[in-house]
C-alpha cells in the first residue's frame, strides 16, 4: 500500500505509459502505468479531450469534477476516493487516479437478486424482470461502508453511483470511482444506494459534516474553485448544511430518474 502523499507524488511527477483503453467506458478512459523513482503503479487516465459531450454538464469539466470529488473525499477523511489529480499526460491534460486492485472473486455488496430471495440485511431499492419474466430486485447491503459512500454522494450530488463504480479491494475498504458527473447545481443524485432513504444519518456523519462545512469556507473551498464554478462550490456548502439540518439521508428526486442506467 502506498501512503496517500506518496501516491499523490507518484501521480503528479511519474512517467505515464498507457496500457490500453477500458473498453466498456463511454469516455476515453485509459489504464496506464505510472513510474517514479523505480516505483510503478497502475492508474486511470481520463484526458479532457476524450470527454464525451453531455447535455447537462459543460464540456471539458469532467476531469475537474473527478478531482473535486477526491478533494472532498480527502477532507471527509473516510478514504473513499482513490488519490486523483489533474495533470498533463500523453493525450493532454486529464484526471489521473490511482488504480485499485480487486481480488478475482470479489463479493459485491450491490446487485440484482431474485425478488423472493433478498439477502438478510440487504435493502431492495428497485424491481426488475428478466427476459423470462422472472422478478428480480436491485438491492444493496446495509453496510456502514456503503452508508459512508451514500453520505459522500449526497454531498457531491453524484449523478452516477452505479454498482460498477464501487470497488472492493482485498483490504476490506470500499472505494467509489467515476465522479465526472457530480457537483451539478441542480439536484441530480442518481444512485443505487437508496436503501437508507429518510433514515437518520450515521452518528459519525455529524462531526464529519460540520468539519467539512468549515473546510469549505477555507482551503478546501479555494481548491474546489480551481475546478468548479463559484455557484457549484457554494452548492456543496448548502448541501452539507441541509444534510446536517435534516440529519437524514435524502429522498429520491421526483423530476429525475433516481437510478443510473445500467444500475450495475
Ligand atoms: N481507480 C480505479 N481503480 C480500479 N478500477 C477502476 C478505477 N477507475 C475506474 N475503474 C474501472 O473502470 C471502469 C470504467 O471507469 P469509469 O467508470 O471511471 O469510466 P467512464 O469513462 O466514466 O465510464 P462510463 O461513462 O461508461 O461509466 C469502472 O467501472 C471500473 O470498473
Ligand atoms: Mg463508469
Amino acid at each position: 500500500m502506498l501512503a496517500e502523499t506518496d501516491a499523490l507524488e507518484l501521480l503528479g511527477r511519474g512517467r505515464i505509459d498507457i496500457e490500453g483503453r477500458l473498453v466498456d467506458a463511454s469516455n476515453t478512459t485509459l489504464r496506464a502505468e505510472i513510474t517514479l523513482d523505480g516505483v510503478t503503479r497502475r492508474c486511470v487516465y481520463k484526458p479532457v479531450r476524450g470527454e464525451r459531450p453531455l447535455w447537462d454538464f459543460p464540456d471539458g469539466t469532467l476531469a475537474g469534477r473527478e478531482v473535486s470529488a477526491y478533494l472532498v473525499s480527502r477532507a471527509i477523511g473516510w478514504g473513499l476516493v482513490p488519490p486523483t489529480i489533474l495533470r498533463d499526460g500523453p493525450l493532454g491534460p486529464g484526471a489521473l487516479q490511482l488504480w485499485i486492485d480487486e481480488p478475482a472473486e470479489v463479493g459485491s455488496l450491490i446487485g440484482f437478486v431474485p425478488a423472493f430471495d433478498v439477502p438478510e440485511g440487504w435493502f431492495a431499492v428497485a424491481s426488475a424482470r428478466d427476459d423470462d419474466g422472472d422478478a428480480y430486485a436491485l438491492a444493496h447491503a446495509d453496510d456502514p461502508r456503503l452508508a459512508r459512500l451514500a453520505v459522500f454522494d449526497a454531498v457531491i450530488n453524484n449523478a452516477d453511483r452505479k454498482g460498477g463504480h464501487v470497488l472492493y479491494p482485498a483490504s476490506g475498504d470500499v472505494h467509489g470511482v467515476d465522479h465526472g458527473v457530480s457537483f451539478h447545481v441542480e439536484n441530480k443524485l442518481r444512485t443505487v444506494l437508496w436503501g437508507w432513504t429518510g433514515k437518520p444519518l450515521p452518528a459519525e456523519a455529524t462531526d464529519v459534516l460540520a468539519r467539512l462545512g468549515e473546510q469549505l469556507d477555507g482551503p478546501l473551498g479555494e481548491a474546489l474553485d480551481e475546478h468548479l464554478t463559484i455557484t457549484e462550490v457554494r452548492q456543496v456548502g448548502r448541501r452539507v448544511k441541509r444534510l446536517m439540518r435534516a440529519c437524514r439521508f435524502p429522498e429520491p428526486p421526483q423530476e429525475w430518474p433516481a437510478i443510473p442506467w445500467p444500475p450495475i
